[in-house]
């Protein structure tokens, strides 16, 4: 994204830096921080059909300008692609060698890179013979790769880059007579950076005499020999990049004097990372001093202390790079105008400078980094910035003072910067923004404050921080802990001109019309990874806010409402072929008819031909139900099933009734179900009953089949539950059962039971001290113990066992008839399913065989 790139463009500025840094140079400058020329990360979705023969792999971008060719050890040959493209990489491969044809049908290519091709030893001179067009050519990282022929680059003829880097070259007498420009007559940058040459000897360059070469890169080659007139031969050489060598300052200073005599211009030089310690080394800065070079690069050398007087007077130099030198403290007339009259950009990030003091830095900068000096993480230190600092910076455009610990900032802060374009203060530890404090900073068109513990302790922000940013055109407030903007004190007032807002990685859950409606020219509008959820109510549309790109991913958006429907038209309509960006990529949308019927309706009948094109080529998914996860909410809304959510929608109105008068209805709601339980208590009960019977069941069948082997020693033979009403009955019963032979033992209710115990724990503990359960059922009993033992029933499991045995431990005896309005449901089942002896006067014999029998009966379960 484009506002992550604001440091990328300070230091790609800095080291291509135009030789003149004019009012035209910082517009282009903001023009490209605005989106154009900003690095391209191809992502490769495409995989392309490539000959089989090579074994290679090859994937391009979506618009097919970029091919990538690798396969490691199948990859044997340069694949065959049959698909045009600008830009072809072969890496990591094991191609072994190139031969003359490999190349021939790439003739279209103006960029090719044979990168990290490890086993790569030989290129036949010719194979580039039919890529005239080609424009740039890089053979790197392919370390065993020792030596270049001499025609090696034959039919190049509008090759103007050309990057060696990082091989097995050893000699750079045996790479220059194959970059003669016969061969390479538009040859202008060279790269043999990371090569082990160790020396340039005084021919080095001689077989190039002629050539138009302007960019020399020959970094990081262990080198400890350049001889003086070895670069003479460069007649053209602009820029010359010898960083990361072990030089002599004496031997460099003797080739720029030499090459100056010679009339060769340069106009930049990298000396960075040389190992130069103390100062900048005075007789080199003389040297340098007098010729042309207008950008000095002294970038990771070690001055920890830069005196007054650490430079010489240097009219030409117009940017000077001091990045990462370690300094502590810089003499406050370092860089006056009189010894600097033409330093525009001064970078001096990345050092342990402890802030910004009165009388800083000259007053002709335009462009100024004092990043990230913090110091180290075991010595932080915090970055002052003093009352009326910049007052002497009248002419600076770009100030970057982000990375640094700076707490604050004030009306005082920036007096002075009258000329501000863009300030940077992302990444540090700022929570407070005094009012008024870019209140003089009228001409401030970029302001980057992401990263930054603003809004963290619940401070809101106030229009009168923002006061004076009239011509702001971005705004970056990413990660700064927002929670909400203040309506009535609105701080985008403050900027009509905004173009991008970005306020990524906040805490917002809503924003409201009213925030937004100040931003009329608004055309980027990041609110991703926030906390947003659905609108109700439409927002751009009712703030006349159209943004050409609005970026809404990883929110918390749910439901896709009308109101966002129609937004989204609003920023789609009448927009003249320009493409419009709307990204709702990774929300939580729920897929079922109550957040998408209405909306599936109305982009159906009122939605416009691009709101439809919009929803056609989506990539928001549904988040849940879980039948739709990963879906696209555009399928989920065309397979709908329309009738089915119309039913939904109806029943949905009679919810919304519940919700509107929810305590009424609840009351009627409990009444109904009241008299509904009353009304069918019994049937309710009984329903339990069978209920429990069936888990009770299964259950008992487990737990007994454990103790299957031993029969069980009872207490009693029988229990036997009456009512009092049938207490003479139950005397006969027991003078019959106990008192002749053979003797039983029963457990009458009443007499065994001990008095005051818990009815249902004596009962339980009873039944199972007994063998069979006699309930003597008659009217009086179904009404007055009955509803005792209904409920205990359930929970002795025996009595329902069906295993299979002839064991029934329930043995039920009726007297009489049984009036039928005390016949429960169960009871009826009961006698239903159950044999049952009935006491007849006129034939008790019979009856109490038939007991006897029944109660003697031996128990095998
Ligand atoms: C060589 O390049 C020409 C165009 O310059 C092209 O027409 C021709 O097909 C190429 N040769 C091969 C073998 O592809
Ligand atoms: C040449 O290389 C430089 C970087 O090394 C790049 O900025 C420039 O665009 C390249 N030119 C071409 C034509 O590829
Ligand atoms: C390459 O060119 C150089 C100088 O022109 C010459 O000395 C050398 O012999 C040539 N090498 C081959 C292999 O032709
Ligand atoms: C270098 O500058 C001098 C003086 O301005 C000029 O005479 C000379 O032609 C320039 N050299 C080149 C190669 O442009
Ligand atoms: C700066 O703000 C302070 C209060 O915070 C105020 O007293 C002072 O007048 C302001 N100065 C200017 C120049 O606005
Ligand atoms: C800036 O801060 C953010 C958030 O704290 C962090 O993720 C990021 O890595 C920081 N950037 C750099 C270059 O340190
Ligand atoms: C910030 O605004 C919120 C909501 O308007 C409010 O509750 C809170 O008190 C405010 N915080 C401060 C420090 O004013
Ligand atoms: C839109 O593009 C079409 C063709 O691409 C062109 O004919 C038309 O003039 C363009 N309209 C505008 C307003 O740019
Ligand atoms: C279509 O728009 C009209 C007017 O704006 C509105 O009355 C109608 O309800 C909309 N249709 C649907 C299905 O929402």
């Amino acid at each position: 994204m484009i506002y992550a790139s604001y440091l990328w463009l300070l230091l790609c500025y800095a080291q291509n830096a135009r030789s003149n840094l004019d009012e035209e140079s910082v517009e282009e400058l903001s023009n490209r921080f605005l989106g154009r020329g900003t690095p391209q990360w191809h992502s490769l979705p495409i995989r392309l059909d490539v000959d089989r023969a090579s074994g290679c792999l090859c994937r391009s971008t979506y618009n097919r300008k970029v091919i990538v060719c690798f396969g490691n050890y199948n990859c044997k040959k340069i694949p065959r692609v049959k698909m045009k493209s600008d830009l072809l990489k072969v890496r990591t491969t094991s191609i072994t060698s190139v031969h003359i044809g490999d190349l021939d049908v790439f003739y279209y290519l103006k960029i090719l890179e044979i990168e990290a091709n490890h086993q790569l030893t030989y290129i036949e001179p010719g194979s580039f013979r039919n890529l005239s067009n080609l424009e740039h050519l890089s053979i790197s990282y392919n370390t065993a790769l020792y030596t270049i022929g001499n025609r090696t680059f034959e039919g190049l003829r509008n090759l103007r880059n050309l990057t060696l880097v990082n091989n097995g070259f050893t000699n750079i007498r045996l790479l220059t007579p194959a970059l003669i420009p016969s061969i390479l007559p538009s040859l202008k940058w060279l790269d043999l950076s990371k090569n082990n040459l160790e020396e340039i000897p005084e021919d080095a360059f001689v077989p190039m005499q002629g050539t138009l070469l302007q960019k020399l890169d020959v970094c990081l080659c262990r080198l400890d020999f350049i001889h003086p007139n070895s670069f003479l031969p460069l007649k053209e050489l602009k820029k010359l990049h010898i960083g990361e060598n072990d030089l002599d300052p004496s031997l460099i200073g003797n080739f720029l004097a030499k090459m100056s005599q010679s009339n060769i211009n340069l106009s930049y030089l990298d000396l960075s990372g040389m190992g130069f310690r103390k100062y900048p080394p005075k007789e080199l800065m003389y040297i340098i001093a007098q010729t042309t070079i207008k950008t000095l690069i002294l970038a990771q050398n070690q001055f920890e202390i830069i005196p007054d007087d650490a430079f010489p007077e240097m009219v030409n130099i117009e940017l000077l790079d001091l990045r990462k030198v370690f300094a502590i403290s810089i003499g406050s007339n370092t860089f006056e105008p009189r010894k600097f009259p033409n330093l525009k950009i001064l970078l001096l990030g990345g050092n342990n400078l402890p802030g910004v003091h009165k009388k800083p830095l000259s007053s002709q900068l335009l462009l100024l980094d004092l990043s990230n000096n913090k110091g180290n993480s075991e010595n932080p230190m915090y970055y002052e910035i003093d009352q009326d600092a910049f007052l002497g910076t009248k002419s600076l455009k770009i100030l970057n003072i982000g990375f640094n610990m700076i707490k604050s900032i004030h009306n005082y802060t920036f007096r002075g910067l009258d000329n501000l374009k863009m300030l940077n203060m992302e990444n540090g530890t700022l929570y407070y923004i005094g009012p008024g404090t870019f209140k003089y900073t009228k001409h401030l068109e970029i302001l980057n404050l992401a990263n930054n513990p603003l809004n963290v302790n619940g401070n809101n922000f106030t229009s009168a921080q923002f006061e004076g940013l009239n011509k702001l055109e971005v705004l970056i407030l990413s990660n700064c802990g927002i929670t909400n903007f203040n309506d009535d004190d609105n701080i985008f007032e403050m900027m009509p001109m905004l173009l991008h807002l970005i306020l990524r990685n906040n805490q917002l859950y809503f924003i409201t019309a009213e925030t937004l409606k100040p931003l009329k020219c608004l055309q980027v509008l990041d609110l991703s990874e926030n906390l947003l959820i659905s609108w109700w109510k439409p927002l751009f549309l009712a703030a006349g806010v159209k943004p050409l790109q609005l970026y809404l991913t990883n929110n918390k958006i749910s439901h896709f409402t009308i109101s966002m429907i129609q937004d989204i038209s609003y920023l789609l309509e009448d927009r003249h072929n320009r493409t419009v960006e709307i990204d709702l990529m990774n929300n939580v949308f729920t897929c079922d008819c109550s957040t998408m019927y209405e909306t599936a309706l109305w982009l159906e009948m009122n939605g416009s031909a691009p709101l439809r094109q919009y929803f056609s080529h989506s990539k928001f998914q549904c988040n849940s139900p879980d039948v739709w996860e990963s879906f696209r909410v555009s399928n989920y809304m065309e397979s709908m099933k329309k009738s089915h959510c119309y039913v939904y929608k109806k029943i949905s109105n009679v919810i919304i009734l519940v919700w509107t008068a929810p305590s009424l209805v609840t009351l009627i709601l409990i009444a109904i179900i009241g008299l509904f339980l009353y009304k069918y208590r019994v049937y309710i009960k009984y329903w339990i009953f069978l209920a429990k019977l069936a888990l009770g069941r299964t259950f008992i069948r487990n737990s007994l089949k454990a103790d299957k082997c031993e029969p069980k020693k009872y207490k009693y033979d029988a229990f036997v539950s009456y009512s009092n009403e049938d207490r003479e009955f139950i005397s006969e019963v027991i003078t019959q059962l106990e008192k002749s032979p053979p003797y039983l033992k029963l457990c009458i209710y009443e007499r065994d039971f001990e008095i005051g115990s818990f009815i249902s724990e004596s009962v339980l503990s009873s039944i199972n001290e007994s063998k069979f359960v006699v309930l003597v059922i008659s009217t009086n009993f179904a009404r007055s113990q009955w509803c005792r033992w209904e409920t205990q029933l359930a929970e002795y499991h025996r009595i329902f066992l069906e295993d299979g045995t002839n064991y029934d431990p329930l043995i039920l005896i009726k007297i009489g008839e049984i009036e039928s309005k005390y016949l429960t449901a169960t009871l009826k089942f009961l006698m239903k399913t159950k044999v049952y002896h009935t006491w007849d006067e006129n034939n008790r014999e019979e009856f109490w065989i038939k007991l006897r029998n029944v109660l003697t009966k031996d128990v095998h379960i």
